[in-house]
């Protein structure tokens, strides 16, 4: 069986890297329509060029009136969306609550949260329309156990995510929209790479299956997410972290 996602819209935040590039991609190879919305402007463009039928705009996931028009934009030039995949975020490395600013705190929930939240908000009444749609929401392993060496602000806007995805599914039901999370465990992309440089076995050897996840093992999940065969998921938090946490 083949997932045919063409005739979809799927917008992908964040598509300029990582997570978002990998599912950007899965997503235009199963026939969607990929647009791709990310402060790095030149490198969506970049992943849009590769991909069949893509396309990228500029949206600053912090700033309400950025987002604002990007819902403006796409409802105008596409007419909605069927897929929304929330996967633009900030990972901030900080140790302790002490180390963690009230500036630092703002710009984290906003972009990791208010930014999603504004998204599903200014996108959801066009997927009722569309009678139907899937919203995929990146949360965090450091939802699920707390923060680790990400700060208790990051661990708070992703398990704030699993509220904001529950809410949405109930609401999104009664009218064919499925809402869920993903939850990550420890990927390799550069933030990650960055941050665990030098010290990659001491993090391998505590993962049963014994390596770091890979982007394209999170767009698997996000592209069956997205698919029809998940039609009967909502509201759920799918784990993608080589059994590091077994829920
Ligand atoms: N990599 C991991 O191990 C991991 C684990 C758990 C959760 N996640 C989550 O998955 C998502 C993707 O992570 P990644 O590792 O691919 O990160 P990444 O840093 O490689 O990519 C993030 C993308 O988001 C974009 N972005 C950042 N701030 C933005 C803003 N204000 N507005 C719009 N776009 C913005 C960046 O330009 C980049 O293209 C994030 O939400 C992250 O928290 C990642």
């Amino acid at each position: 069986m083949r997932i045919d996602l063409s005739g979809k819209t799927a917008l992908v935040t964040g598509g300029a890297g990582g997570i978002g590039k990998a599912s950007a991609t899965l997503l235009s190879r199963a026939g969607a329509r990929v647009v791709i919305a990310d402060i790095n402007l030149p490198g969506a463009e970049e992943v849009a060029a590769e991909l069949r039928n893509a396309a990228a705009l500029a949206c600053d996931l912090g700033d309400p009136m950025s987002v604002a028009e990007t819902c403006a934009t796409i409802t105008a030039e596409y007419g909605g969306v069927d897929i929304l995949f929330n996967n633009a975020g900030i990972i901030s490395y900080r140790q302790g609550i002490g180390a963690v600013t009230a500036e630092e705190w703002d710009t984290v929930i906003d972009v990791n949260l208010r930014g999603p939240f504004l998204l599903c908000q200014g996108l959801m009444e066009g997927m009722k329309r569309r009678g139907g749609g899937r919203i995929i929401n990146a949360s965090s392993l450091a939802a699920r156990v707390g923060g680790i060496e990400a700060g208790i602000h990051y661990a708070a806007s992703k398990a704030g995510l699993l509220g904001l995805t529950r809410t949405l599914a109930k609401e999104g039901g009664p009218y064919g929209i499925t809402a869920n999370a993903i939850a990550p465990g420890i990927i390799a992309t550069d933030p990650v790479r960055k941050q665990i440089s030098g010290h990659e076995e001491s993090y391998t050897s505590g993962i049963p299956l014994r390596r770091l996840g890979t982007p394209e093992d999170v767009a698997n999940v996000v592209l069956f997410l997205a698919s029809a065969l998940s039609a009967y998921v909502t509201g759920i938090v799918v784990d993608i972290n080589g059994g590091l946490y077994m829920g």
